[in-house]
């Protein structure tokens, strides 16, 4: 049978190769954006897990919008007023999916940072969207960019990580978040807040949201996989009841409604005393990871690899943009013969774009002893 016309542009996803090859026995994994299983809340979660059992309503048919009295905790807990309205969906992965299929038409302008996360690529590519992309500096999009093309295209919706970025690490400053907001609003673009490593800050201050200063025009995406658990498959969006109540409509045609028994195991743990302490030292525990690995990068990669400092999240971005002729593809493949498996920056970008020599590195999900090694590893393949 031959392919859909939007699935002919989608490239194979050499970041699954990756996966697959970084769980070969011996192969120190900094690809994925894993976090420690050690750490899954489990214990907090288990008497929620044992009583599911007793609960047969809850196995049953679910609201599509999700469960009542998880909703409930999610209205308070993001203080969501009358005109907005909260999905929850199949992880924050599925909001994405349901965006672009409530609302994009082939061909249709949308904003990403490049680079940029490589599910949303995939997202917005199968909806066949004239994926437009603004640059990046420390402190968030690149504003000139991002006002000249609101300024000359009819933009539909800008997409942004401003907390912890995947793949750079970057976190949007106050004043980008409200300059943001502020073209937002006067050039009537959606934006669509992505922000699964918000949580994760183990460093500095938190900062508000970038939609809290403009939330008549902006979705929000939460996820609980990096601080409960992937498996779970719980995300939720929130914003303009109108926006909501398109996106319920796709997903019931999608998957009807997100496990409900997971819903109430997700409630229950967001609910427990204890779930701030969790919290607390998986914050403490990948900060020392951060440290440790920045630390052994410096140690012992040349001068002309520069790590990005982070105050939180799951990954640094190491540029090797200065060391000539860099084959950053080349780079990955040799470092993972070497046994430590990262992801080069290619697959961050469009075809065509125009990219940064860089390595994405995780520091979530190996122990400190194995990022020394991990750093050994790479030092004996990156070009000096
Ligand atoms: C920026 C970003 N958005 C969304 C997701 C999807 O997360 P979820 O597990 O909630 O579907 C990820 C996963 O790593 C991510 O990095």
């Amino acid at each position: 049978m031959k392919l859909a016309h939007s699935l002919q542009n989608i490239q194979p996803s050499y970041i699954r190769e990756i996966l697959r090859a970084a769980s070969a026995p011996g192969v120190i994994s900094l690809a994925g954006g894993l976090p420690d299983s050690t750490q899954f809340p489990l214990s907090l979660m288990k008497p929620s897990l044992q009583a599911l059992a007793e609960q047969p309503s809850l196995f049953q048919y679910g609201n599509t919008q999700g469960f009542e009295p998880l909703l409930d905790y999610f209205g308070n807990a993001y203080q969501l007023t009358n005109q907005q309205k909260a999905l929850v969906c199949t992880g924050s992965q599925q909001a994405l999916d349901l965006i672009a299929r409530a609302f994009i038409n082939p061909g249709d302008a949308i904003i990403m940072e490049a680079p940029s996360y490589l599910g949303a690529l995939q997202v917005f590519g199968l909806a066949q969207a004239n994926i437009l992309s603004v640059g990046q500096n420390k402190d968030g999009p690149d504003l000139n960019q991002l006002e000249t093309l609101f300024v000359q295209q009819d933009i539909k919706m800008f997409y942004g990580v401003p907390d912890f970025h995947n793949p750079t690490g970057v976190c949007w400053s106050l004043w980008v978040r409200k300059e943001v907001a502020r073209l937002c609003q006067q050039y009537n673009v959606t934006l669509v807040e992505d922000i699964p490593y918000r949580e994760l800050r183990f460093a500095g201050t938190a900062l508000p949201i970038a939609s809290s200063f403009c939330p008549e025009h902006a979705l929000v995406l939460r996820s609980y996989s990096k601080i409960a658990t992937p498996g779970i498959r719980i995300g939720l969006v929130y914003g303009n009841q109108e926006w909501i109540d398109a996106l319920i409509k796709v997903k019931q045609g999608s998957d009807l409604h997100t496990s409900v028994p997971m819903q109430a195991v997700l409630l229950h743990l967001l609910q427990h005393n204890e779930f701030n302490l969790h919290l607390q030292n998986l914050r403490v525990l990948y900060g020392r990871r951060y440290q440790k690995l920045m630390e052994q990068l410096k140690l012992k990669l040349p001068a002309q690899c520069t790590a990005n400092p982070v105050d939180g999240g799951m990954f640094i971005w190491l540029t090797l943009t200065e060391l000539a002729d860099c084959d950053i593809l080349a780079v990955a493949q040799a470092a993972l013969k070497n046994g430590v498996a990262v992801v080069p920056s290619c697959v961050f970008y469009q075809p065509k774009e125009k990219q940064v020599s860089a390595l994405r590195l995780n520091f979530t999900h190996a122990r400190e002893e194995e990022l020394v090694l991990a750093v050994d590893r790479l030092k004996a393949v990156v070009p000096h």
